[in-house]
């Protein structure tokens, strides 16, 4: 492992050292990434990115029926001290819960998650969310097998974030967290990324095409954050997902497109606006700012970013349906859009709510952005980062998951590194290479700040816009200090948390 850690060093400083001659020339290793870290598999950094990772968006308030399954392998383990955590802390557990991946592809719990020589995992893991707001992990099942009892759970060594131990060599441990980043790979790339931004934004673009005339009000203030986005998903169907995304985890195509119908028909549209969201997960929006969520940035700015938008749109279509509700429902073209979001020849996103009244439009507005604009800059932008390094966050294991407690206390370093693609150079390069390439740096003239301020400048737009995009632009620009402040604010000052800054964040749908 320190073998791989000193080549990724040494690529990086190639890498660096080879564009002071020449600057176009640029590779995945140019940037920084998680493995330059020497602290890079700490129970700190993996528990920090449940809040600030590729994927921020799925860590969830653990349910009744999850703490009292984990108490009960704690009883059979003789965990005693993770029982009382687990009875004192109960508001503070959150979890990471993967075990639906399984049902969602059609495999029944004894069957393995396995396609051509790469193995999936569908892992849970619990988190504590210590009173002073590091998430410590305490426990992972590593492939949820239908029930606790069929499954291998393993308890942190270190039950609270202030315990010493060496977590270099806690081997069993250190292989239990990789299965939860193979797992959030899966449920990150083609839920999270693919579906949820993606595909459910191509879904409003082609029903807006259908339904409002290029004149509309909706169209006219949602049209450029569609930029790139139906072509971009055309690769993305025809190339990037069967000829690459297939071939790098560990299920079959049909699997693979069982679980991104899954996550389509799962979504949730009003589920997913910003307030709604966080507070199903177990982050009111009215606490955030409290010592406890502090490292929880992209909440925090989310939440922000989420208000800046609904404003801004608000301001337009307060002064468009002057008439208020009844006017809003007297628009036939938002009727039919939403029919066609719903139809089952059309878009059929079920979740999708009628709009009636004019708070109604606004919220559907508002998500429209939200889903084109920071959310998937979030999701997206990070790879690089976070996955290049591939023992952080493989997409999927090369040797076979271990059936029993015993067989994974016995695990070493060979087990883990025999884990990673490092026979198969092909697979290894994908897992480096595609999230580079997704990383793609968001050009200036693509950001949300910068179609705010050409907005509120340009006479050939709408006034009503113009105008709302000056307030606009002074709340985003103002926002680009909070981002910093909430990244000076994280216990972990290695890797600042600034994704969602206007100036970075891309105004739509763009790679
Ligand atoms: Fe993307």
């Amino acid at each position: 492992m320190q073998a791989l850690e000193v080549h990724n060093f040494r690529l990086h400083t190639e890498s660096r050292k080879r564009s002071q001659t020449n600057p176009s020339v640029r590779d995945m290793y140019f940037s920084k990434n998680i493995g330059l870290r020497r602290d890079w598999y700490t129970d700190a950094a993996f528990g920090q990115q449940q809040f600030t990772g590729t994927n921020p968006t799925t860590i969830t308030l653990a349910s009744r029926r999850w703490i009292d399954e984990f108490m009960s392998v704690c009883s059979v383990q003789k965990r005693a001290d993770v029982t009382k955590l687990l009875t004192e802390r109960a508001e503070s557990l959150y979890i990471q819960d993967y075990s639906d991946i399984r049902p969602s592809i059609g495999l029944s719990p004894g069957d393995k998650i396995f396609s051509e020589g790469r193995y999936g995992c569908s892992s849970v893991a619990l988190f504590h969310l210590e009173p002073e707001g590091k998430l410590h992990p305490l426990a992972i099942v590593l492939d949820h097998r239908g029930s606790m009892q069929q499954s291998v759970t393993i308890f942190n060594r270190r039950i609270t974030s202030d315990v010493n131990g060496d977590e270099y060599v806690d081997w069993p441990w250190r292989y239990a967290k990789t299965c939860v980043q193979v797992s959030d790979w899966l449920r990150h790339e083609v839920a999270i990324h693919l579906v949820n931004t993606h595909l459910v934004e191509e879904v409003i673009i082609v029903a807006a095409y259908r339904s409002f005339g290029p004149n509309h009000i909706v169209f006219r203030l949602l049209e450029p954050h569609w930029n790139t986005t139906l072509s971009l998903n055309k690769a993305a169907r025809e190339t990037l997902v069967p000829s690459i995304i297939i071939g790098m985890t560990g299920l079959t195509a049909a699997q693979t497109y069982a679980f991104l119908m899954a996550a389509y028909d799962r979504f949730d549209w009003k589920g997913s606006y910003v307030p709604n969201d966080l507070r199903k997960r177990g982050f009111p929006v009215e606490h955030l700012d409290e010592p406890k969520y502090h490292n929880y940035a992209y909440a925090r700015n989310i939440s922000r970013t989420w208000n800046i938008i609904r404003k801004f749109v608000t301001t337009v279509l307060s002064k468009e349906y002057p008439g208020g509700d009844a006017e809003v429902l007297g628009d036939m073209s938002i009727g039919i859009f939403c029919d066609e979001v719903r139809s089952s020849k059309g878009g059929q996103l079920t979740s999708f709510p009628e709009i009636e009244t004019l708070d109604e439009l606004i919220d559907f507005a508002t998500m429209c952005i939200h889903v084109a604009a920071p959310q998937h800059t979030a999701v997206n932008y990070l790879q690089q980062y976070y996955q290049t390094f591939v023992p952080n966050k493989p997409s999927a294991l090369h040797f076979s998951i271990p059936e029993s407690l015993s067989e994974l206390c016995s695990f070493t370093e060979e087990d883990l590194l025999s884990a990673l693609p490092l026979q198969r150079p092909r697979d290894w390069l994908l897992m480096a290479q595609v999230p580079y390439l997704l990383s793609f740096e968001v050009p200036e003239e693509s950001t949300i700040l910068h179609y705010a301020e050409t907005t509120s400048s340009s006479r050939a737009t709408l006034e009503v816009i113009r105008s709302a995009a000056q307030v606009l632009t002074s709340e985003l620009r103002a926002f680009i200090d909070t981002v910093s402040q909430n990244s000076r604010e994280l216990d972990d000052q290695q890797t600042p948390y600034l994704v969602l800054d206007p100036s970075r964040t891309a105004i739509s749908i763009l790679i």
